[in-house]
């Protein structure tokens, strides 16, 4: 394997439109600072690159919904951001943000070289124009009804309802969500990388050389590229950004995906006049710590930009986590489902390390995981405490009961200390393989391994009762119980910094230097340590049950929100009403829309012909069990292609306040064709 002088870490930039919650910290920065600390304890040359991503729609509309400008929104979110990671001990060397002077020179610097070399097509395309605001509109600043589900309020790209994603041109009666008023279709140009030009290369970089990345990662790669790429546009009509650096280009700024990752070179640029050690030298390894929904932009996207301009490196790997739930449910800022860093400071001050424990213990490294409060508790009390902090706090109290805190003399060692020094090397060396693989969860119950080792060295030996019976067997045995111990303080600090501090200072220890692991003698004799006090502490139910109320609250919060009913939309003439032929039918055929979870494919007996519709309502009902049913249908509705399927019409649903459909149906039968006025 090739050997690097350096490495180069980057985490995915958080959006600074919120602040940031459990699922961030599990899926990109507690991985990504073990593993820096761990490069950083072994003396090499790494760096850890973060820094807030304030480019962006959703920010744009957060800023118009609050009254304030984007610089506001980012200005606040930033801070918060900042300070969150900071409290947790994510090691950054720099922090930057995407709003700084020195990114927008970056990120147009690159543009233009790119422009200048040919690398992007100009197009022009139709898209959607607000007249009265006078700009184009961003797909999430349409909203219409969904196609797929009939449901009011999707955006422009997806429908929140039924989760399909969008064209904005699928909406039905779409609107500007800046003016209200009904956007008309307007040519523009913009600049495209063409992907699918560079698709030759990336497969051979990725399928064939890069085979050791995680099966999430390489997985999705693989379908990305056997799907076919195509040239994705880099600008956007908008007016937060980074403009567009070329002539006549008013208006438009670069798409954020594409500055956001050139963020992590204005970042190491705003760090360092080396800069180029790290980005442009084959001797240095890049690394983008990411989550799964960030593959496709580190893995071909970003790559092939970079690939293009042609004077930086290419990602070694790309080590992306699954998502962490919490409690059951996906993790959502919108419906405050989350547990968010900045408050859970508050309720659990100076237990950092606690949440990082369980966080790399139920890392959702290859698939999705659930953080619940009772095992957060149960981890906490039972490991942490019970192993950990037990074994801590024994070896360093009968040290200091018995040879008043100086490290005792080995003396003559049974073939069972022997065994456990050796298996003090053995973890160190399982832990460090983990570590290099990206192993996380594995890396942290190996080191938590050393602490079990400890315990049972204790358990085994009872050093309490040999004080009486065999004093002159107990020094050996504290001895190799405080080697353990200070192994422990220095193995662990990548995982848990602030408690592996705490624990190098209560032994009196030097800065830790994981050259020192599987040392049988980190602490000579006659070393002095200090008084212990306890690294943890247990957490009781009641701790628990307020954060369990917490989320009950919001869960009752959001239902009652859901079940207001929507406000009444604007009046219509009778006039516009009657434009609408709303029929009764009957359906004689259903079956599933293959490659798809809402759709059913439906024939309509309309009483005017039989007709083909399709509607997104597979999850309510079964194909057989529809076979008969009376349904109200828009027959005058513009047929649409749907999945490849002439929809003609639209059947009428009524939805309950928890997203159930239900059919609108005449309450006795009456003949196909009966109009419904
Ligand atoms: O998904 C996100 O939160 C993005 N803001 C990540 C950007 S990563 C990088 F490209 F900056
Ligand atoms: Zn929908």
């Amino acid at each position: 394997m090739k050997q690097f002088k350096r490495t180069l870490v980057t985490t995915a930039l958080p959006y600074a439109n919120g602040p940031v919650h459990i699922g961030h910290l599990a899926g990109v920065y507690v991985p990504a600072d073990i593993y820096v600390r761990y490069l950083r304890l072994k003396g090499k040359d790494v760096l850890l690159i973060g820094g807030s991503d304030e480019h962006g729609v959703p920010i744009t509309l957060k800023a118009r919904k609050e009254g304030i400008t984007p610089q506001d929104v980012v200005d606040k979110y930033h801070r918060i951001i900042e300070d969150s990671f900071r409290d947790f001990g994510i090691s950054f060397d720099v922090y930057s943000r995407t709003s700084r002077k020195i990114h927008y020179e970056t990120a147009s610097q690159f543009f233009r070289t790119l422009y200048d070399k040919g690398e992007f097509i100009e197009k022009e395309s139709e898209q959607y124009y607000d007249d009265e605001a006078k700009q184009f509109l961003a797909d999430r600043y349409i909203t219409g009804t969904c196609p797929h589900c009939g449901k009011d309020g999707a955006y422009g790209d997806q429908c929140e309802s039924c989760g399909t994603s969008l064209n904005a041109t699928d909406l039905i009666n779409p609107k500007s969500t800046i003016s209200g008023s009904t956007p008309v279709m307007k040519s523009t140009k913009h600049w495209y990388l063409p992907l699918d030009k560079h698709e030759p290369f990336l497969r051979q970089w990725i399928l064939e050389g890069h085979k050791e990345w995680k099966s999430n990662v390489y997985g999705q790669c693989k379908s990305w590229l056997d799907l076919g790429l195509q040239p994705r546009a880099v600008s956007r009509d908008l007016d937060w950004g980074v403009p567009v650096p070329v002539d006549g280009a008013d208006g438009k700024v670069l798409y954020v995906w594409f500055d956001a990752p050139i963020g992590y070179i204005s970042a190491t640029r705003e760090l360092t006049p080396d800069w180029e050690k790290y980005w442009k030298d084959d001797e240095c390894r890049l690394l983008h710590f990411i989550g799964k929904d960030n593959i496709v932009f580190h893995c071909i996207v970003f790559p092939a930009m970079l690939k293009a301009e042609g004077s930086y490196i290419l990602p070694e790997n790309v080590p992306a986590n699954e998502f962490l739930n919490l409690e059951g449910d996906k993790i959502s800022t919108s419906r405050n489902w989350a547990v968010w860093l900045h408050e859970y400071l508050i309720d659990f001050k100076d237990k950092q390390d606690v949440l990082r424990y369980v966080l790399t213990a139920n890392a959702p490294e290859t698939k999705d995981n659930d953080f619940t409060w009772k095992d957060f508790q149960a981890r906490n009390n039972n490991e942490l405490v019970a192993i950990y902090g037990n074994f801590v706090n024994r070896s360093m109290v009968l040290t200091q009961k018995y040879y008043d805190g100086k490290v005792p003399a080995l003396g003559t060692l049974t073939d069972f200390d022997k065994e456990t020094l050796d298996s003090i090397g053995a973890i160190v060396k399982s832990t460090e393989e983990a570590l290099e693989n990206f192993k996380f969860r594995e890396a942290i119950k190996e080191a938590m391994n050393l602490a079990r080792l400890g315990n049972k060295y204790l358990a085994d030996t009872e050093p309490w009762k040999l004080i009486k019976t065999d004093p002159d067997r107990v020094p050996t045995i504290m001895n190799i119980a405080l080697q353990i111990t200070a192994n422990l303080a220095i193995l662990t600090e990548p995982f848990l910094p602030f408690s592996a501090q705490k624990l190098r200072n209560m032994l009196n220890m030097g800065e830790a230097n994981w050259k020192l692991c599987g040392n049988k003698e980190i602490l000579m004799t006659g070393h002095t340590i200090n008084e212990p006090s306890l690294l943890f502490d247990k957490i009781e139910d009641d701790a628990i049950q307020i954060q369990l109320n917490r989320l009950e609250q919001t869960k009752l919060a959001n239902q009652a929100e859901t079940k207001t009913a929507a406000p009444a939309k604007a009046n219509v003439s009778y006039d516009e009403f009657s434009t609408m032929d709303i029929r009764i039918g009957t359906i004689l055929e259903a079956e599933k829309v293959a490659k798809t979870k809402k759709l059913l494919k439906l024939k309509i007996d309309t009483g005017i012909d039989q007709r083909t519709v399709v509607s997104g309502i597979a999850e309510y009902f079964q194909p057989e069990e529809i076979i008969g049913q009376q349904v109200s249908i828009l027959v005058n509705l513009a047929p649409r292609n749907i999945k490849g399927i002439d929809s003609q019409g639209m059947i009428l649903m009524a939805e309950d306040a928890d997203g159930k459909l239900v059919f609108v149906t005449p309450s006795s039968k009456v003949k196909n064709g009966s109009e419904v006025k």
